[in-house]
């Protein structure tokens, strides 16, 4: 009897241990598959922007209001992105100061205003670059595009 009693408590012993090694190795896996997966850096996020920050201009330009509100949401989408998955970087806390540009030029898109367009696009841009010297990155200068990122894209509106 106190034999089989010692039996079962070793055997109890073993499995809790073995129970603990598999729960150490899950831990493992997950904590490898977390710092392993791809993450978008914020230079990734700057030069889908970018994209976008041009094409809008070529939309606007056309009076393609469906297109231009379609590249603000882009824009969005990526601004997300960067407070998402960027929010270890000092730069993102000053992502914010382009939020009134992005209201302003939106507005003018809901407005089908093109000369509102034309001049929130502009504060727009100048807002992106203000951002880039308030992180010592005045050396990324952005400008109203002069010729479509694309051609392989038509700006106009199919009639
Ligand atoms: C947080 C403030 C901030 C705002 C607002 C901002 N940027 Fe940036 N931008 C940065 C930072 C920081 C970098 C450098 C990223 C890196 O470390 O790779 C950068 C880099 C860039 C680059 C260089 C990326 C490359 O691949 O060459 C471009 C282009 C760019 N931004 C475009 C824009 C445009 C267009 C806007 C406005 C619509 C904008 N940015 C608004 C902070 C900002």
């Amino acid at each position: 009897m106190k034999l089989l009693v010692i039996l079962l408590l070793i055997m109890l012993v073993v499995s809790c241990n073995q129970q603990e090694n598999r729960e150490q190795l899950l831990q493992k896996r997950l904590d490898s598959l977390v710092t392993n997966t791809y993450k978008p850096g914020f230079g990734e996020f700057m030069g889908n922007i970018q994209i976008h920050h041009a094409k809008l201009w070529f939309a606007g330009e056309n009076q393609n209001w469906k297109l231009a509100d379609f590249e603000m949401n882009e824009i969005k989408e990526n601004l997300e992105g960067i407070q998402k998955y960027c929010s270890d970087r000092i730069e993102t806390k000053s992502l914010g100061m382009i939020n009134l540009a992005m209201d302003s030029l939106s507005l003018s898109i809901l407005k089908k205003n093109k000369e509102m367009f034309q001049r929130n696009y502009a504060n727009l841009t100048n807002s992106c670059n203000t951002c880039h010297q308030a992180t010592s990155h005045e050396y990324n200068v952005i400008v109203i595009p002069k010729n479509p990122p694309f051609s392989n894209q038509d700006f106009q509106i199919k009639k």
